[in-house]
C-alpha cells in the first residue's frame, strides 16, 4: 500500500551518510543560519499588510503565531534530532508516514521555501525602491511592484532573486559567513526601531483595538487572519534543521538552533510591532461599505493612492514599514538607515530560503522521487547547481509579478501544512519506535504537538481564499507527478519491488 512504503530511519541517516554533504556548521552558525532565516519581510513589510487586516490588533496576531511557531518548533527540534539529515519535514515525514505522505509535504515544502524567497524578494525590492525615490533615482513606477500592485514588473525583486541564486551556485561556507555579517545588521536595526518607536507610542492609537474582528474561515482578515499572515515573519527556524547533515554533532546543535533563534526573533518582533502600532497608528483602509480592502488588490492600491494624495500615507500601504514610521515620526536619517539595512540584510532570507529549497530538491531526487541528474554536484564549487539554478529561476518571476501579501500567504499555507505533519510524526514516533534514542523530546507531547496541529489549522483556515485555494491546486498538481514519476522510480520501490 502507498502509505505503508515508509522508509526506515536507519536506513534514511544510512544513505545520507553514503552520499553526503559535508559536516561544517556550529551551533553559533546555526543560530545565525535561524536569525538570517526568520528576521526579514515579515516584520520589515508585512508588519504593513498584518495593520490592514487586523489595526492595532496585529500585536495579538504576533503573539498567536509566534505561540503556535513555538509549539511546532519544539515538534520540529524531536524529528531534527532523531534524524539529522537534510530535508527536513520531507525527511521525517519519509521515515514515520511514508512515501505518499512525505512526496505531499515535500511538495508542499516547495511552496514554503520558493515563494518565501519570492516574498523576500518583493520585501526587498519595497526597500530599496523607497531608498532610490527619497534619493530622487526611483525607477518609473511601473518597473517597481507587480501587475496586482498597480505596476507591470517588481525589477529590483527579479534583480535580487537572480543575483542570490549566482551566489549559492558559487558556494555555501561563504556563504554563511557573510550570513552572520547581515545578521547584525538586522538586529541592529530593529534595536534602533525600538529604542525611537517605543518613546513615541501614544494610548489612543489602540483604539479600536480590533476593527476587523477575530477572523473567519477563508476570510483572510482580522486578527487571525493577520496571524495567519504574520507565521510568515517566523518561519525559518525549520530552515534550520534543512542544514542538519551540514551540522556538527547535530543531536545537540539542532535544538539550540531552533529554539534559540525563533525566542531571540519573538521578543523583538512584540516591541517592533507595538513601537510600530503605538506610534503611528495602524488603522485599516475600509471602503464605503465600512469593510476593509483587502491587501495586495488592485482595489487596495487605488484606495492608498488616494488618501496619499493628500495627506502621509498610512503605515498600513506602505511598502517598507518599518522605514516609513521612522520618517513619519520625522527620522528621516534613521529611516533612510533602516531602509539601508533592509537592503543590505533581506537578501541573507532570501539566501537561507532558496538553500533550504535547494536542499529538499536534492534529497527528494537522492531519494528517486526526482531525476537523479537534478542532484548533481559542480565539480568545482561543490553544490547542487542544476537544481539551485531552476529554483532561483522561479524565485526571481514570482517575486517580478506578485503581490507581498499573496505570495507570503501561499508561503504559510505549505508552511502550516508541513507544521502539522511533522508535529503528528512526533506522536506516532512515540508510539512505533518508543525505544529510539531521542536526543531531544518535545516536552509533554501528547499536548503540546496536538496543539501545534490545531493551531496550525485554525491559522490554515483563516489564510485568505486565493492561498487555501492555490494550496490545493499545487497538491493536485503534486500528486499527478508522483504517479508520473516519483511512484515507480523512487529508491524504495525499486529496491523492495513493492507498492
Ligand atoms: N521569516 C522570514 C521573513 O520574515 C521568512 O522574511
Amino acid at each position: 500500500m502507498l502509505f505503508k512504503r515508509v522508509k526506515p530511519i536507519d536506513q534514511i541517516i544510512a544513505t545520507a551518510e553514503k552520499k553526503g554533504l559535508t559536516r561544517q556548521l556550529g551551533a553559533f552558525q546555526l543560530t545565525m543560519l535561524g536569525i538570517g532565516a526568520i528576521i526579514g519581510t515579515g516584520i520589515f513589510v508585512l508588519t504593513a499588510e498584518a495593520g490592514q487586516k487586523a489595526g492595532p490588533g496585529m500585536m495579538v496576531s504576533f503573539v498567536i503565531a509566534a505561540i503556535i511557531c513555538a509549539l511546532a518548533a519544539l515538534a520540529y527540534a524531536e524529528l531534527a534530532s532523531m534524524v539529522p539529515v537534510a530535508g527536513s519535514a520531507y525527511t521525517y515525514t519519509y521515515g514515520v508516514l511514508g512515501e505518499g505522505t512525505a512526496w505531499v509535504v515535500g511538495w508542499a515544502l516547495v511552496l514554503e521555501y520558493t515563494i518565501a524567497a519570492s516574498t523576500v524578494c518583493v520585501g526587498w525590492a519595497g526597500y530599496v525602491n523607497g531608498l532610490l525615490v527619497h534619493a530622487g533615482y526611483g525607477l518609473p513606477e511601473f518597473l517597481r511592484v507587480g501587475p496586482m500592485d498597480g505596476g507591470s514588473f517588481n525589477l529590483l525583486a527579479c534583480l535580487i532573486g537572480l543575483t542570490v541564486t549566482g551566489l549559492l551556485v558559487v558556494g555555501t561556507s561563504k556563504s554563511a559567513s557573510v550570513n552572520t555579517v547581515l545578521v547584525l545588521i538586522k538586529i541592529a536595526a530593529l534595536t534602533a526601531f525600538v529604542f525611537v518607536a517605543i518613546p513615541a507610542v501614544k494610548d489612543p492609537n489602540f483604539t479600536p483595538f480590533v476593527p476587523n474582528g477575530w477572523g473567519s474561515p477563508m476570510g483572510g482578515i482580522g486578527v487571525l487572519g493577520a496571524a495567519a499572515s504574520i507565521v510568515f515573519a517566523y518561519i525559518g527556524f525549520d530552515a534550520v534543521s534543512t542544514a542538519a547533515e551540514e551540522t556538527k554533532n547535530p543531536n545537540r546543535n539542532i535544538p539550540i538552533g531552533l529554539i534559540g533563534s525563533l525566542g531571540v526573533c519573538t521578543v523583538y518582533y512584540l516591541l517592533v510591532s507595538y513601537g510600530a502600532v503605538g506610534s503611528v497608528g495602524s488603522q485599516p483602509l475600509m471602503d464605503a461599505h465600512g469593510v476593509a480592502f483587502e491587501p495586495g488588490t488592485p482595489g487596495f492600491a487605488a484606495a492608498c493612492a488616494a488618501v496619499s494624495e493628500h495627506a502621509a500615507q498610512p503605515l498600513v500601504c506602505s511598502k517598507e514599514a518599518l522605514a516609513h514610521v521612522l520618517r513619519l515620526l520625522d527620522y528621516n536619517r534613521l529611516g533612510n538607515l533602516v531602509g539601508l539595512a533592509a537592503g543590505i540584510a533581506l537578501p541573507s532570507v532570501i539566501l537561507t530560503m532558496t538553500y533550504g529549497q535547494t536542499r529538499i530538491f536534492f534529497t527528494m531526487a537522492r531519494d528517486g522521487l526526482l531525476p537523479s541528474g537534478l542532484a548533481k554536484i559542480h565539480p568545482r564549487f561543490h553544490t547542487p547547481h542544476i537544481i539551485t539554478l531552476i529554483t532561483g529561476t522561479f524565485v526571481a518571476v514570482f517575486g517580478a509579478l506578485f503581490p507581498v501579501g499573496i505570495l507570503a500567504d501561499i508561503t504559510n499555507s505549505g508552511t502550516l501544512f508541513a507544521f502539522m505533519m511533522v508535529a503528528l510524526g512526533v506522536l506516532i514516533l512515540r508510539r512505533t519506535q518508543p525505544d529510539r534514542p531521542r536526543p531531544f523530546r518535545t516536552p509533554i507531547a501528547w499536548l503540546v504537538c496536538p496543539l501545534a496541529v490545531l493551531g496550525c489549522l485554525l491559522l490554515f483556515l483563516n489564510l485568505s481564499e486565493k492561498a487555501i485555494i492555490t494550496f490545493f491546486v499545487w497538491g493536485g498538481i503534486g500528486l499527478v507527478v508522483y504517479f508520473a514519476y516519483g511512484y515507480r522510480k523512487s529508491n524504495l520501490a525499486r529496491s523492495n519491488g513493492s507498492n
